[in-house]
Parts: structure tokens; C-alpha cells; sequence
């Protein structure tokens, strides 16, 4: 994940929106961060440090002249033993306190005393924002580098409406991510990835659909993100657990597909990995059809949905710069796949054999080859989890 190993130190001011911590930690965790709480005293007001050191599974430090805490870890090493400090909620008074260097409790004194990155997310009534002291701390502290999250616009604790509600925690996670991301392999790229099966409606209870799970798409959507990119997933129904920190927009058929892709461009690269249904029902009938007893036509119709991957392969405009096929095939597989990418006139396409025997549709593992437009460097890569066939197709297309 995105946070893997990153060690964050997460100082909580007392705002109103202190208890939004508890989520943000959450979050970290779950992308594979840790997190070491530090607690202003009118933190305490709004949090309890049990609830913080619970979720954190850390202990969580709020006294300066604690002897223990001293012989443990000073604050010297614990403002520097971590890959950032993060101010959430970040108060106007702890704002004030940093830009100015005061230093009069644990919390301030680890941030004038640390030589890591700093983070906040201020959070406050909009007038307390929008105070000139204010607003000349905040360029004091962009000016010494210290990176901004939020506040956003909305509704307030007090009442008012404007500037000053805390960042939403999954925008603050994704400012860290996005932190993390610099200087990996797709930072600054837009990914558009298409996964997962589509369903094509016949009456208001049916539809036709397909096996695909969305596993390898939703797994190239993290692999993305893990490799910096920003990224737009565009899935159809799944039962996979959406990515933290990307994009993600929910259609059932291939014509919604098809809108979302071309609302989410333009992108660097897009990725086709959804299994979309090649069928639509002629007539949709907006009325459960009934099993009539003495009708012997059964038959349903069908005409062709949009092909995606084609469609955006062939755009004049807008057209990313690298677009990728799947091609899930049971037989004469890379023929069947190098006959596909010239027809559809995508860059790369990606091979897999899905004869029931693989085990692939539906399934954890995938074993695939990526083949280019030139029929040259066919890549055979090993049968390996989805997850890691995402991570090195992904660094295929990264130093493409
Ligand atoms: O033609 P076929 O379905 O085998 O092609 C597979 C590739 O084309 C996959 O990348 C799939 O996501 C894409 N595709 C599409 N729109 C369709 C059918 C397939 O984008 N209607």
C-alpha cells in the first residue's frame, strides 16, 4: 500500500473536529502506516487519549517533562523518528505557536525541534481563518515548507458557513499519499483503469453479465496509486473493497462505461482491464417479463455495445498516450491476442488464458503476457497473485 511502512506522527490540537483524528488513523493503518499520537492538553477536551492509543496500538505521549517518557524516547527522538509529522486538527493557536517557533508544550516543542516534513490541517471558525494573523502564519509556514491540507468550504460546529472545516480524513490521506508518491515511476500521471464485469439489463430483476470479479482491475487501480499516479477507476459491479486514495466511479453497463471514460479524460494512460458484456438486449423491457405459459419464442435480441477500448484507442483527441487491452482468451491465445490489438489499435494488450481449468476468472492468481502494437518483446510474466501482476504491469507501462 501507498503508506507502507511510512511512520507518521500525528500531533492532535483541540478543535472540534479532533474526533475526525480517530478515522485518519484508521485510514493510515489500513494503508499500511503507523501512527505515534501526540495530544495537546485541550485535545483531551474533545478525544480521549484511550480511544487514540487504541486505534493507533501505539502509546500516545502528551506531558513535555515526563521522566519515563524521557528515558524511553526523548522528544528530541521522537519529533525525528518518524517520515512526517502531521498536525490534525491543526488549531489557529498551534498555527500561530508554529510559525512563531514558540515551544511551551510537548506538541510545539517536538515541531520546532524536528527536522522531518510537516503536514497540517487547519481547522477553525472562518473568521478565526480568514483573521490576518492568521492568514500571515499560513504563508509563514508555506514559506518555511511546511505542506497545507484544507481547510475546505461547508457548514461549521458554531453555526457559520466558509473556509476552516478540517479536510475530510481521506483527502488528508491523500495528501500523504500524494507526498510519498513524489518522485515514483507514474507521479504526475492520470490513470484510467476500466474494471470488472458489466451488467446489461433485461427487465427491471435480469440482466446479462459475465464471471469477471474485478480483482486484477481494482489491483491495477492500487498498483497505480502505489506507483504515484492519480487514478480514476471505473467499475462496473464488484464485490472487491474500493482502493483508499483513488477515483472511483460505479456504473452497471457498457454504454455507462463508456460515458465515464470519456467524462474521466483526458488521461496519460488508460488501462481496459473490465470485462465488458459485447451484448446489450435490443428492447429492455421496463416490465418484469413474465414466464407466459404457450409462448414458445424464448428468444431475446441483442445488439452490440460500444467497444471502450476501441473507441478510446481510435479518439483523435484526448487520445492517452498509452492504452492498454486485456484480451481473456480459452484458445490460440496469442494469436487471438495480436490479431485483437491491431483491430482495436491499442499500444499494449494484455494475454491471459481464462479456460475454466487456469482457475484465473474469479480467481487470486493470473498468469498473463504483455504483447505491443509491433508483435515485438512478448514479456511472459510468472503465474503470481493479481496483486503482483499489477505491480510489475504497471512497472512495464511506467518505463514505457
Ligand atoms: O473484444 P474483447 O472483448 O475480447 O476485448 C477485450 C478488451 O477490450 C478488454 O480490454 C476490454 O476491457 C475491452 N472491451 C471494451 N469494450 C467492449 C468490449 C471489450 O473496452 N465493449
Amino acid at each position: 500500500m501507498s503508506l507502507h511502512n511510512k511512520r507518521i506522527l500525528l500531533i492532535i490540537s483541540g478543535g472540534i473536529a479532533a474526533y475526525k483524528a480517530l478515522e485518519l488513523i484508521r485510514l493510515i493503518r489500513k494503508s499500511g502506516g503507523s501512527v505515534t499520537a501526540v495530544m495537546t492538553k485541550s485535545a483531551h477536551e474533545f478525544v480521549t487519549p484511550l480511544s487514540v492509543a487504541a486505534l493507533s496500538e501505539n502509546k500516545v505521549y502528551d506531558e513535555l517533562f515526563n521522566l519515563t517518557d524521557e528515558a524511553e524516547m526523548g522528544h528530541i527522538s521522537l519529533s525525528r523518528e518518524n517520515d512526517i509529522i502531521l498536525v490534525m486538527p491543526a488549531t489557529a493557536n498551534i498555527l500561530a505557536k508554529m510559525a512563531h517557533g514558540i515551544a511551551d508544550d510537548l506538541p510545539t516543542t517536538l515541531l520546532l525541534a524536528t527536522d522531518s516534513p510537516v503536514m497540517v490541517a487547519p481547522s477553525m471558525n472562518v473568521r478565526m481563518w480568514e483573521h490576518p494573523a492568521t492568514q500571515t502564519n499560513m504563508q509563514i509556514l508555506q514559506d518555511n515548507g511546511v505542506k497545507i491540507v484544507g481547510p475546505d468550504e461547508g457548514d461549521m460546529a458554531c453555526g457559520e458557513f466558509g473556509f476552516g472545516r478540517l479536510a475530510e480524513p481521506v483527502d488528508i490521506l491523500t495528501a500523504l499519499n500524494d507526498y510519498f508518491s513524489k518522485g515514483k515511476i507514474l507521479a504526475g500521471k492520470h490513470v484510467l483503469i476500466t474494471a470488472g464485469p458489466t451488467h446489461e439489463p433485461i427487465d427491471p430483476v435480469r440482466f446479462i453479465g459475465n464471471l469477471s470479479s474485478g480483482k486484477q482491475g481494482y489491483a491495477l487501480a492500487a498498483a497505480a496509486r502505489d506507483a504515484g499516479a492519480k487514478v480514476t477507476l471505473i467499475t462496473g459491479p464488484s464485490n472487491q473493497e474500493l482502493p483508499i486514495g483513488v477515483t472511483t466511479i460505479k456504473i452497471q453497463t457498457a454504454d455507462q462505461m463508456l460515458a465515464a471514460v470519456s467524462n474521466a479524460l483526458p488521461a496519460d494512460i488508460a488501462i481496459f482491464a473490465a470485462a465488458v458484456a459485447d451484448w446489450k438486449v435490443a428492447k429492455y423491457s421496463d416490465k418484469k417479463i413474465k414466464k407466459q405459459a404457450g409462448i414458445d419464442d424464448k428468444t431475446l435480441s441483442f445488439i452490440e455495445n460500444p467497444d471502450i477500448l476501441k473507441t478510446t484507442s481510435n479518439l483523435t483527441k484526448d487520445r492517452p498516450q498509452i492504452v492498454v487491452g486485456f484480451a481473456a482468451e480459452t484458445n490460440d491465445v496469442l494469436q487471438n491476442a495480436q490479431a485483437k490489438i491491431k483491430r482495436k489499435g491499442c499500444d499494449l494488450m494484455v494475454v491471459n488464458d481464462v479456460s475454466p481449468q487456469t482457475g484465473i476468472m474469479g480467481g487470486d492468481y493470473n498468469q498473463v503476457s504483455i504483447i505491443n502494437k509491433n508483435n515485438q518483446n512478448i514479456v511472459q510474466l510468472e503465474r503470481a497473485s493479481k496483486a503482483e501482476i499489477a505491480t510489475q504491469i504497471i512497472k512495464y507501462i511506467g518505463e514505457l
